[in-house]
């Protein structure tokens, strides 16, 4: 479903302070399935979010979507992409302040028909924020502003959803039920999570080791460990 062909991502570049975010990835995400992308902190995992979703463009290499090259697409045919069959969720939420969380979680939609009103509340009422439907932002906490994002994302059934550090401002248990709602939509939807916390992996398809903007595979962490 996308395909990353030996890219490189180089923030910088030329201007004395070059990083190297990712290095010579090759990656293939298949349809329906659950990854998780695991690695510390400044590792590349969200520049690798951006290069798969077509937010930013590699600086070498390609990235193609349903065999088409994101960076051969015109702007327009992006954001369609983009707005349709792609799910967003990121560290920072970006509700609408004035919304409440029904509201929020239509935008995407822009609807008001009673059956895809009934749905938001069914996506909030899943991600236990039945008490909370009608509150605004300000007045949720910033576990209850993620779930929020979580539904807003859900809401137009994307074809992939893509989620970074998810669950780093909730506890336990309600990352594990944020996990269980997105697993729940394997059935329709390729789903990756980034996250630095392999506890919540739990269950997934496939976990994506990123060290250093490299892809480690088991193999080469069986050698890494015979080296030492
Ligand atoms: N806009 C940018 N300009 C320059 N360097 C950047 C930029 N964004 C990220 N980097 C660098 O690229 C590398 C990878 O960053 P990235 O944000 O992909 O890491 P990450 O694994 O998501 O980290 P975290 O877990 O802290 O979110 C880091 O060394 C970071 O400093
Ligand atoms: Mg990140």
């Amino acid at each position: 479903m996308i395909r990353i062909e030996n890219a490189n991502l180089i923030y910088d570049m030329g201007k004395g302070t070059e990083t190297y975010a990712l290095k010579n990835i090759d990656l293939t995400i298949r349809e329906n399935k659950f990854y998780g992308i695991l690695g510390p902190s400044g590792s590349g995992k969200s520049s690798l979010l951006y290069i798969l979703s077509g937010l930013k463009n590699p600086s070498s290499g390609k990235v193609l979507y349903k065999e088409s090259d994101f960076n051969k697409m015109k702007n327009k045919e992006l954001s369609i992409i983009r707005n349709s069959e792609f799910g967003f969720v990121f560290q920072r939420h970006f509700l609408i302040d004035y919304l409440t969380s029904l509201q929020n979680v239509l935008v995407p939609l822009d609807s008001n028909r009673a059956e895809d009103i009934n749905r938001a509340k069914d996506l909030l009422r899943e991600l236990g924020l039945e008490k909370e439907i009608n509150k605004k932002p300000n007045q949720l906490s910033g576990g209850q502003r993620q779930r929020v994002a979580i539904a807003r994302a859900l809401i137009n059934r994307p074809k992939v959803i893509f989620a970074d550090e998810i669950t780093a401002s909730l506890d336990h248990k309600n990352a594990f039920e944020v996990m269980k709602v997105l697993k729940a939509y394997k059935k329709e939807t390729t789903i990756i999570v980034v996250t630095h916390d392999e506890s919540i992996l739990e269950g997934v398809d496939e976990i994506i080791n990123i060290w250093d903007g490299s892809i480690k595979d088991d193999k080469s962490k069986q050698v890494k460990k015979c080296m030492k």
